[in-house]
């Protein structure tokens, strides 16, 4: 059966046009069924409603508290009946009762080599922390923010003569290449998180993966 995927977002949706594309030339096994953004008028809405695909704005901005709108976004993202749900630069914190809903579903893309740099501004922080190399992860959603196993992670160089901007396009390449294969692998029954008392594992392919994801060299 194609899987049903359902897609979070806040702003340009260029992962979300990478997914697109990779659903429609057959590389990943399903099919993107929604798009909810919590922001109006942003162009992954106008990328969604291209390719036909259902769209919606739930506008953070009309909630009194976190849980009433993680609650409705919840309740949207069911009636889609989704296998899978892609966070793809959904600017949100999420509420613990909203993730626990969605565990073992959900993943999303940060833009860093996790654990380094959890949060914003993060190719800003590589720069000035001097590092040579940076990156992207792509990890199963927890409670903890950016914080839950890594599935897989790209890395790119930094130059001496970057800045955020460069870097951040740079990263933006490998991002658009890692999410749909991770996406693509959920959708196969490959990947699944498992999950003990004090922490949790992704496995792909039954084997556990470390703790910077498949295949880091
Ligand atoms: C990406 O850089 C992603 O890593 C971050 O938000 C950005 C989203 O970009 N979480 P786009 O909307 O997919 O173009």
């Amino acid at each position: 059966m194609t899987k049903r995927i359902v897609v979070l977002i806040s702003g340009s949706g260029s992962n979300l046009q990478a997914i697109i594309d990779n659903c429609q030339n057959g590389s990943i096994d399903g099919a993107v069924v929604g798009v909810i953004s919590n922001r109006p008028d942003v162009y992954g809405l106008e990328r969604a409603t291209s390719s036909e695909i259902a769209n919606q704005v739930i506008d953070h901005k009309v909630y009194g508290s976190r849980e009433d709108y993680d609650c409705d976004l919840a309740r949207a993202i069911n009636a889609y009946q989704p296998d899978i749900i892609v966070l793809a630069g959904f600017m949100r914190i999420l509420t613990p009762a909203f993730v626990q809903q969605f565990q073992g579903k959900m993943v999303n893309i940060h833009p860093s080599l996790l654990p380094k740099y959890q949060g914003l501004n993060t190719h800003q922080r590589a720069i000035d922390a001097g590092d040579d190399v940076h990156g992207v992860s792509v990890h199963f959603v927890t409670e903890e923010l950016d914080g839950g196993p890594v599935i897989l992670q790209a890395k790119v160089p930094v130059f001496d003569t970057d800045t955020s901007d460069d870097l951040a396009a740079r990263v933006h390449q490998q991002e658009h290449r890692i999410y749909p294969l991770v996406v693509g692998w959920m959708c196969q029954n490959r990947l699944v998180m498992v999950q003990d008392s004090d922490s949790s594992t992704a496995k792909l392919d039954d084997v556990i993966l470390p703790a910077q994801g498949y295949a880091a060299d």
